[in-house]
């Protein structure tokens, strides 16, 4: 699939934790329908029942590479035909937390061969129009992490594995053409201006 190629516009929030996207693609939605935009928010994993399933996964076990693998494909698959298309053809603003670029690094950083990997969701998946990765160092999304969740994170793995996701994210935002870095190392409100601005440009070029 090459684009969304709809009336509306798809917007993708995807990247490491730790870098106040929840936050920011909150505040974003708010923004949008504040300036009388039709807006549908989502979010990867979603709340259907394969969402559910890997959300159980989390504390009943992890299921294997394969089955997770599939699980968050047919999760998207579902997503996409039941909202994500419907919302576009409707003219909406589609703003999706998370999407198949967390599948290239999470289930990357698990065995999966990410190139393969990539290739096959830009060949099933609708291509956003405008993709932001929010991006900082691994220690600073650490220390944030710790603040929020009031927890040391204290397992060296972690910081390997984040370190190895935020490398795929910096490989894809270097080969996707849709994909732009988001420097989320600045205050929150100043990350906030800068979504704003990206934003406004995209909507600008759809008019
Ligand atoms: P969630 O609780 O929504 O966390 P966050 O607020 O960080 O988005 O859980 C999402 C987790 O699922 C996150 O750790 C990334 C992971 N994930 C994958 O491993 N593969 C995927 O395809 C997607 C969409 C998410």
């Amino acid at each position: 699939m090459t684009s969304a190629s709809n009336r509306g516009v798809f917007i993708v929030i995807d990247g490491i934790d730790g870098a106040g996207k929840s936050t920011q693609v909150q505040r974003l939605c708010d923004s949008l329908r504040e300036q009388g935009f039709g807006v549908t928010q989502s979010r990867e994993p979603t709340d259907g029942r394969w969402g559910k399933m890997i959300r159980n996964s989390a504390t009943t076990g992890r299921l294997s590479l394969d089955e997770e693998l599939s699980a968050f494909v047919n999760d998207r698959r579902e997503h996409v035909s039941t909202l994500i298309q419907p919302a576009l053809g409707a003219g909406q603003i589609v703003i999706v937390d998370r999407y198949f670029y967390s599948t290239v690094a999470y289930q990357g950083i698990r065995g999966a061969d990410t190139a393969a990997l990539l290739s096959q969701m830009r060949a099933e998946f609708p291509i956003p129009d405008l993709t932001l990765f929010f991006d900082l160092p691994v220690s600073v999304a650490l220390q944030r992490i710790s603040e929020t969740r009031g927890e040391v994170p204290n397992e060296f793995e972690q910081e390997d594995s984040l370190t190895e996701i935020r490398k795929t994210f910096h490989q894809m935002a270097a080969e996707c053409d849709e994909v732009q870095l988001l420097d989320c190392t600045p205050t929150m409100d100043a990350v906030t201006a800068d979504i704003a601005a990206r934003v406004a440009q995209v909507l600008a070029s759809r008019q």
